[in-house]
Parts: structure tokens; sequence; C-alpha cells
């Protein structure tokens, strides 16, 4: 599957660094230290990628010659929202880079019999129409959490929703983008398909329990 049949709203970023971190990652015997870690680190790249385009402001700065109009970051810096728990690794990583940034979290827990997301938990930042909403969360399976995150967000009026996600199943990117044909989408990885249990192939496994030891 190419990129073309997501009509380019699915962003891969490539980089040595992003694909040694992420085969670490994939190992099974890989502690959480170093998964966490290394999530949060990925997240930075991701992050940077997908606000590389945050339209700036300016402001007048004194430097040790004169006074002089340069270029900054927004007042309403763009907020994160963490898909928990595993979007919390990335959502620390997000922050890294932008450190004004307001953080929501939508709690969703994929039933794993339905493979339907069930919410427990909603927190969002203000003012989500003016500013832009970096969701966090490290797998995009069936795209089910994604949607549904998606919805509670343009339910609370976010318009310029982007997502960071560690690796993405074909299947749930195609879903993802038919039911929100606005959003876009960074990874570090397109993974094979979904397994008949609705796990990423070849995966890392269940992100949460790799990242928190459960
Ligand atoms: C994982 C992951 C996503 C979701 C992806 O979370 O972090 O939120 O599954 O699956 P989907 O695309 O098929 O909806 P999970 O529901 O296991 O919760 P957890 O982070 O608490 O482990
Ligand atoms: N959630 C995970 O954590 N991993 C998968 O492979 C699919 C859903």
């Amino acid at each position: 599957m190419t990129n073309l049949e997501f009509n380019g709203h699915l962003h891969k970023v490539s980089h040595p660094f992003i694909s040694d971190r992420l085969t670490q990652m994939r190992d099974v015997k890989t502690p959480s230290a170093i998964f966490r870690k290394n999530l949060q680190e990925i997240a930075t790249f991701l992050t940077y990628e997908a606000l590389a385009d945050i339209p700036l402001e300016a402001r007048v700065v004194e430097t040790p010659m004169q006074l002089s109009k340069q270029p900054c970051l927004p007042n309403l810096a763009p907020a994160l929202v963490s898909i928990l728990r595993a979007g919390n690794a990335m959502v620390d990583g997000a922050l890294a880079l932008s450190r004004n940034s307001p953080v929501g979290m939508i709690g969703l827990k994929r039933n794993e019999e339905t493979l339907e997301p069930e919410d427990y938990f909603l927190r969002l930042p203000d003012q989500l129409n003016s500013r832009m909403t970096l969701v966090c969360d490290p797998m995009l399976a069936t795209g089910g959490s994604l949607i549904r995150a998606i919805d509670i967000l343009k339910q609370a009026n976010a318009t310029q929703i982007r997502v960071v996600c560690l690796l993405a199943a074909p299947e749930g990117v195609k879903k993802v983008l038919s039911v929100h044909q606005d959003i876009h989408i960074w990874t570090a990885a397109l993974d094979d398909h979904l397994d008949d249990k609705g796990y990423i192939v070849p995966g890392l496994g269940d992100a949460g329990d790799r990242i928190y030891g459960t």
C-alpha cells in the first residue's frame, strides 16, 4: 500500500536514529526503561516534523547590538493530547520541543473482545478552535481508538488536528482517513497488517504493557 492511497495524509518520518530505536523497541527482550526512553525520543523527532509549519509570530528583541524584530512561536501553543495510557510517553517527547503546550488526556481502552474503544477519562485544554492539536498515541491498529479520540476533539471544537504515532497498520490508517479526511498522520513505520486479534504485525506487542511493565 502506498502513501498515494492515503492522498498524501500519511507522512512517514525516516531517519537512521529513528529506525534503530524502533528496532530496539520491537525486540521482545528490550526492557521497559529503554522502550520508554526510545518512544519518548522518537516522539520528539515525529513532533519536529508534524509541527514544522506552525505559523510563526514576531516580537522585538534587544540584541547586544540593537532592537530587532525576530520570529517566535505563537502565543497559543499547539495542544498536545495523549490517548491514555500509552500516549503519555509520547507527550513527554513532544513537550521537549513544544514547551509551552497545554496537555489534554483522553482515556480510551480497547475492549479486546470487540476491539471497540471504551472511554474512561477526559480532560482537554481550552481554545481548541484557535490552536493546533497534536494527538499522541504510539499504536494505530484498527483505528477505532483514534477515530473516537478525533470525534471527541471535534466535539470540543478542535479544528486543526494532527496525529503522531510510532507504528501504523494500513487497515487502521485507511479507516481513520476515510472517516476523518482532514487529518494528517506522522508515523515512524507503516507495518504489514493486523492479526486476527487486532495486533499490528510485525509490531511490538502491547505498547502500554511494554511502557509500564504490566
Ligand atoms: C492501544 C494503543 C491505542 C490502541 C490502538 O491502547 O495505545 O490507543 O490500543 O488500537 P486500535 O487502533 O485498534 O483502537 P489500549 O487500548 O491497549 O490501552 P492502553 O494504552 O491503556 O494499553
Ligand atoms: N495496541 C497495541 O498496543 N498494540 C497493537 O499491536 C495493537 C493495539
